[in-house]
């Protein structure tokens, strides 16, 4: 069944159309070169180039497909968690795009989404599995019975992951965003493993505020002494990134005890990083069978959307033109 995907939770304006999880076409615009010189994302900004292009993207996926408006069987939106403004743009214009072709229509959860780009093209692996997201908004690991039935395992208590490493990166003026930048830094090869030891919190559970602040510290540290040279940049970076990678892989692994399960799924933007990949897909010597999406569905875009959507569909779910945007989902 022919399903429109519609993805504006951030800067990204994505437009997909999947059948029956075989992906057609995936456009995808970023404002993202708009917000760099404000070093983080300016959401008045966001809003008004989604609803500057968000036209053009959909038609272009469409017609990228191979099919027309009319072929069309279901259309699937982000409904949150994300940005207001940019969530209300793709929002109203999947309403409207449904009630004019007189379409069913569904708003999904963008976190859930971000999991499912890792089964588009793919069969989905046997429920349960244990799903770790992790982007610039969001460090959260998930029992996923079904994508109806998704308990919380652990959350951040602070920043998420990507917020930490863009604001330390902005910090030693890498440029916005930082983890990218962070990442091929990272694979310089000069890494402290112990510069940025962190305290297991009781429970599971991610905290980055600490070793932020270690951080900040440093930097000012080694600025008043004139000590900052771009090799010490590279390593105190790199070490961060360590740190952080090393809490990720700690509490997947420990909810993977936990539930007993030998399933991973990883999804979000972060979910780029290469030592992240890496450690995850180590998993599988553990006899863990392990799902990563591929990079290009790391990003936000629409196809996860556009896939969920029509997997709940044929659950048997769907939305009424009633709904709101959800900023936060929990
Ligand atoms: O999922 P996403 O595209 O947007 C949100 O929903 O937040 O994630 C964006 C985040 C940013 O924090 C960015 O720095 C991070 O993903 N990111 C990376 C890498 N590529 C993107 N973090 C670490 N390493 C990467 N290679
Ligand atoms: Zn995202």
């Amino acid at each position: 069944m022919y399903t429109l995907g519609i993805e504006t939770s951030c800067d990204e304006t994505s437009a997909s159309v999947v059948n029956n999880r075989r992906l057609l076409s995936c456009v995808t615009f970023s404002s993202l070169n708009e917000h760099k010189r404000y070093g983080g994302i300016i959401p008045e900004i966001a809003s008004r180039r989604h609803l500057s292009v968000i036209g053009r993207i959909v038609e272009q996926a469409v017609s990228g497909a191979g099919i027309g408006f009319r072929d069309l069987k279901l259309v699937s939106v982000t409904q949150g968690p994300g940005l207001s403004g940019s969530l209300l743009t793709g929002v109203s214009f999947a309403k409207s795009l449904a009630y004019s072709l007189s379409l069913p229509f569904i708003g999904v959860n963008h976190l859930y989404a971000h999991l499912f780009n890792s089964f588009i093209n793919k069969g989905i692996i046997d429920f349960p599995f244990v799903g770790l997201i992790v982007s610039g908004g969001h460090s959260e690991i998930y029992l996923v019975k079904d994508f109806d039935r998704i308990d919380t395992l652990a959350s951040t208590r602070d920043d998420a992951a990507g917020e930490a490493l863009d604001k330390v990166g902005r910090f030693y003026g890498v440029g916005f965003p930082g983890g990218p930048a962070i990442d091929r830094l990272f694979n310089e090869r000069i890494v402290n493993e112990n510069l940025f030891r962190m305290k297991r919190l009781k429970g599971l559970g991610f905290s980055f505020s600490g070793i932020k602040t270690k951080a900040v510290y440093l930097y000012k540290q080694l600025v008043e002494k004139k000590a900052l040279s771009s090799s010490k940049r590279t390593e105190i970076l790199s070490s961060f990134q360590y740190a952080v990678v090393d809490s990720l892989i700690y509490n997947l692994t420990e909810s993977l005890k936990k539930t007993k399960i030998k399933k991973a799924v990883l999804g979000g933007g972060v979910a780029a990083n290469s030592l992240l990949r890496r450690r995850v897909l180590a998993l599988r010597r553990k006899g863990v069978s392990v799902r990563v999406p591929p990079l290009r569905f790391c990003q936000d875009n629409a196809a996860g959307t556009a896939g969920l959507g029509e997997y709940l569909y044929k659950k048997g779910y769907s939305s009424g033109f009633d709904i709101p945007v959800l900023c936060r989902v929990n």
